[in-house]
């Protein structure tokens, strides 16, 4: 695989690092109207313990399906999924998995809407120990003074947070994002995605991070994936050495971030809008 080297002192950070999630010649297609439809054709991908992997491509090609399928919310037609060496069925318990249309209940406040999944996940939990947990993930997501509001009074880069603490509260050794951070202006995109690198990596978690947004990918990315227009195909795949703590505003002035998003552009450019003529 291509290895982009962004700046002279990048190290590489996953040696040694287990491999976490598998998909091996997985394909899915779905039935619906009498019609049937490939999503997805022979996927081969894998993902290291602590890795941040992200995948880009076309609408349509099949990217959500991927996370659907890692977190168990449905079985490949054909190939297999495993996650620590053992197949997928059934809810993967393991991940905190951040849906494309996540939203947050909108009657109850940030406070609630995050314990409803502490409560949901961790029954046995004292009611003393789940405060604690409360108060220490609204700091780690920067919500603190904001616990007491509902959604509808705080603004969208606090929804994501809301929603991010939801997920964290529960403390998922992976975490699956579909599109975070799509609907954020570009100066809040920025701030989520430092916080996301900072969380993800005091926690080491293994991120799959589904986005449109090549510049995020490259920011964000251990590993970069390219998937075809329907049926989705990897047809391309990157890997980002960074200088750690990585730096999501000043690595993007330097011609290697440049010419990286070019490259994947170049992959990605033909099967752009295809989706929309067929
Ligand atoms: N539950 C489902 N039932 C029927 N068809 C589905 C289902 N989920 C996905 N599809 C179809 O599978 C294909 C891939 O969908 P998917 O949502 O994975 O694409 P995507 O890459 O996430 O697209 P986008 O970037 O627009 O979110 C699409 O043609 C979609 O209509
Ligand atoms: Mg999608």
């Amino acid at each position: 695989m291509t290895v982009c080297r962004l700046s002279g002192d990048a190290q590489p950070r996953l040696q040694g690092r287990e491999t976490m999630i598998e998909l091996r010649k997985v394909s899915k297609s779905f039935e619906t109207r009498g019609r049937s439809v490939k999503a997805l054709d022979t996927i081969n991908l894998s993902v290291r313990e602590h890795e941040f992997v992200a995948l880009v491509g076309p609408s349509g090609c099949g990217k959500s399906t991927v996370l659907n399928m890692l977190a168990g919310l449905m079985d490949p037609s054909a190939g297999e999924v495993t996650y620590r060496g053992e197949r997928v069925s059934g809810a993967n318990r393991r991940v905190g998995y951040m849906t494309q249309k996540d939203t947050l209940l909108p009657w109850r406040t940030v406070e609630d809407n995050i314990r409803i999944a502490l409560e949901l996940r961790c029954r046995s939990s004292e009611a003393g120990e789940r405060g604690a947990r409360l108060r220490e993930i609204i700091d780690l997501v920067g919500l603190n003074g904001f616990e007491k509001h509902y959604p509808s009074e705080i603004s969208g880069g606090m929804r994501k947070r809301a929603a991010l603490a939801r997920m964290l509260i529960y403390e998922p050794e992976t975490l699956l994002l579909d599109e975070p951070f799509g609907a954020l202006d570009a100066q809040l995109k920025i701030i989520m995605q430092r916080e996301l690198l900072r969380i993800t990596r005091v926690r080491n978690m293994t991120v799959v991070f589904v986005t449109h947004d090549l510049a995020e990918a490259v920011t964000l990315a251990d590993r970069v994936c390219v998937f075809s227009g329907r049926p989705g195909r990897i047809r391309a795949e990157r890997e980002v050495l960074a200088a750690e703590p990585r730096d999501v505003v000043g690595m993007r002035f330097t011609p290697e971030f440049g010419a990286l998003a070019e490259d994947l552009w170049n992959e990605l450019k033909d099967d752009v809008g295809k989706e929309l003529t067929t």
